[in-house]
């Protein structure tokens, strides 16, 4: 099979806010069809950004007292961290207040006014004469022209729902600072969809199969029957004050913000392309990627609500500034829980962040998640108890209960030692091994729902097996060793073909079973052959049941989260006047260049029976083993959030032999009498090996 040169996104999210389950079904969604696109043997780049620029960016780091760039450096941050925990593996996460997305913004811009594709008109709009900046259309408030309802935004009435221009409001007051808005004229640049020859693309572009039929339809709406010219031209200016990026030639006024949104798509993958490109051996053609007639593919995942945006806009603005179209545009639903809204007075309203401190194990989130997605533009429903019932009975009671059940069995009777030949049951094995071609074909399309439905149907299959053996009762019988040993080797051979057809979905957890079973990472192609001879490592647990009182404390905690913030002086006044411990004796740079720091990514991490501090780490910083740290961290990280992660480690520790094992190396973490370990992690950009200087 010829490899597919792809590159994925998905939607960028606004630096102004948390990211919370309704982002996962997005990101999650891409990355297992980016997860087996990779098994597959493709070569895949998924690349996301955070969507930095805007009014609201700007007035929430004025409300902070920071600069718009301290906050979406710290947002940054936090949304990289939760999509860490969540093992949403992008090849980069960048931001679109970079050059590289300043470059293309502006680049994309000349030849859209080159092209004639660009007018200016000057505009009225609504401004506030105290904060002295107009004002978007969400920032002005007052009565809905319709119901009379109080305290209405400028574009829809929350009340009634009708939609009305900000002008329509009755008694219209600046959400900002209060004042009575005044009307104020200003130039604004225009993008002309309105022009011919952007509906004439628009309308070829929309009938070449790269939208789902749905989407297809929309845009149908959208533009309306040959002839007919609905599209209005798009305002992509704002007036200063705004936080983003100046125009070419046009002092004081800025490019929208999802005028540069998209365009983060290009910097952030440009980025990954600068940073391959120091390496050996991997390079990256940015114009391979993002040229017409280009033979890759290009795919946006996003959300139902910005269809308008990614396939009018977007493809409009590619086309006529020399770039490449997407191949294809990826739209979900939006996510309810319990059958609803997310909602903060239900405490729905779940942060990523919020839920891997109370149930901890994202996998199980993304298990569900994958349960409920078919490709198509439905909504789908968390159901909290539903939630529970599946994983525990799908994941815990058919899947991890085949191994469980008969591993223990190779070790103690068979040195570990998996059989040499089966006679019976082969048949089994390449039953499960067949289904390879139609789990691919459902990975493909995006229904992970049927994908799963077909691989818990195998998962019963070998479950009957299981009890139809009995391997519990052949061990206390006489002459029936080799009985046994098939009926487990077939089992852990049917179990490592799950774990295979399971691993876009649950990459720790087949990274767990792949150690188990002493094998390298598995990748599609694998589900043609069988595990025979070789020997297995002794089976530890390898997953526990979610407990439901974890979802309770969750949405106690949500909806608690809503009681106003109380701040102690008393804890201010003792962070004051906390004094930092004496700094070490000086050294030399000599001294200090003894020390090989390296950074380190945590590709699996453990609790050590017996141990009361320690964490069992195993590092990768690009050797060909990874290394076995144990660290003193235990109280501070719950193991399943580490992994996946980047850290930094001193690799040429001498090592220590310690009660538990022997321990490679160290991870450096900060603490003090008030609070830590804190361990670290590097910017975006560092990969495993790197050498810290
Ligand atoms: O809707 C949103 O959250 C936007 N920040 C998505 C931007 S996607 C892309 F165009 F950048
Ligand atoms: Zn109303």
């Amino acid at each position: 099979m010829t490899q597919r040169k792809i590159l994925v996104t998905s939607a960028l999210p606004y630096a102004n806010g948390s990211i919370h389950l309704g982002h996962l079904v997005e990101y999650i969604q891409t990355d297992i069809w980016v997860r087996f696109q990779k098994m597959r043997g493709n070569s895949v780049h998924y690349v996301c950004a955070d969507d930095t620029h805007g009014t609201p960016v700007m007035l929430r780091a004025q409300t902070e007292g920071i600069t718009p760039e301290q906050l979406i450096e710290r947002v940054w941050h936090e949304h990289y961290n939760d999509f860490s925990a969540f093992h949403v593996e992008f090849d980069h996460y960048g931001s679109t207040n970079s050059a590289e997305t300043r470059e293309y913004a502006e680049d994309i811009y000349r030849k859209l006014r080159s092209a004639g594709l660009i007018e200016v008109r000057s505009i009225e709009q609504y401004y506030d004469p105290v904060k002295n900046m107009f004002l978007p259309d969400r920032f002005i408030k007052g009565e809905c022209p319709k119901c009379h309802a109080k305290d209405q935004y400028g574009d829809n009435c929350e009340v009634c729902g009708a939609a009305y221009a900000p002008t329509e409001l009755i008694a219209p007051y600046s959400a900002v600072s209060g004042a009575k808005p005044e009307m104020r004229h200003s130039d604004h640049y225009f993008f002309k969809l309105s022009d011919k020859r952007c509906q004439e693309f628009l309308r070829k572009w929309t009938r070449s199969g790269t939208l789902q039929t749905e989407a297809a339809n929309k845009m149908q709406e959208w533009l309306g029957s040959e002839g007919e010219n609905r599209l209005s031209d798009w305002d992509i200016s704002r007036d200063a004050p705004y936080f983003g990026f100046e125009i070419p030639d046009a002092p004081g006024k800025y490019f929208y913000v999802w005028l540069d949104a998209p365009v983060g798509y290009m910097g952030s993958f440009r980025k990954l392309c600068n940073s391959r490109n120091e390496d050996q051996g991997s390079k990256i053609d940015f114009d391979e990627y993002w040229k017409p007639g280009s033979t890759t593919e290009l795919y946006h995942f996003i959300g139902k609500d910005i269809l308008y945006f990614h396939a009018l806009f977007w493809p409009a603005m590619l086309e006529h500034s020399d770039f490449r179209t997407p191949t294809g545009l990826f739209a979900h639903g939006f996510l309810t829980v319990n059958g609803e809204k997310m909602s903060k007075s239900r405490g729905t309203f779940i942060t990523a962040r919020s839920y891997v401190e109370h149930v901890k194990n994202t996998e199980y989130l993304r298990y569900y998640y994958a349960a409920k997605i078919n490709g198509t533009m439905e909504d789908i429903d968390l159901n909290l108890e539903d939630f529970v019932a599946k994983v525990n009975s799908d994941l815990i009671g058919k899947y991890i209960n085949i191994a469980s059940r008969t591993a223990g069995f190779i070790s103690k009777k068979f040195g570990g030692r998996l059989a040499k030949e089966l006679k019976d049951a082969t048949s089994l094995i390449s039953e499960f091994s067949s289904r390879r071609t139609q789990i691919a074909q459902c990975y493909e399309e995006r229904d992970y729902g049927r994908a799963l439905r077909e691989i818990m149907r195998l998962a019963d299959i070998a479950n009957e097996y299981v009890n139809e053996k009995a391997p519990w009762v052949l061990t206390k019988q006489d002459g029936q060793e080799a009985l046994l040993h098939e009926a487990c080797t077939v089992s852990i051979n049917l179990f490592r073909l799950l774990t295979l057809y399971l691993k876009p979905v649950l990459p720790m957890l087949a990274r767990e079973v792949e150690t188990f079973l002493n094998i390298r990472p598995l990748t599609w192609d694998d589900a043609e052959e069988a595990l025979l001879d070789s020997t297995i490592n002794p089976y530890q647990h390898l997953m526990t049941r979610l407990d439901p009182k974890l979802i309770e404390a969750m949405v106690a905690a949500n909806r608690e989260s809503l009681k106003p913030e109380t701040h102690s002086p008393a804890r201010h006044a003792e962070h004051q006047q906390h004094a930092i411990a004496p700094i070490a004796e000086t050294i030399s740079i000599e001294d200090f260049a003894k020390i090989d720091l390296r950074i380190a990514r945590i590709v699996n991490a453990e609790h050590v029976e017996g141990a009361e501090k320690l964490l069992k780490l195993t590092l990768d910083i690009g050797e060909e083993k990874p290394r076995t740290v144990f660290a003193g961290i235990k109280s501070a990280y719950d193991p399943d959030t580490l992994k996946g992660r980047m850290t930094a480690m001193v690799a040429n520790l001498a090592p220590r032999k310690m009660k538990f094992g022997l321990s490679e190396g160290m991870v450096l973490a900060a603490s003090d009498e008030r609070g830590g370990p804190c361990i670290l992690s590097p910017d975006e950009g560092a990969r495993p090996g790197m050498r810290i200087k």
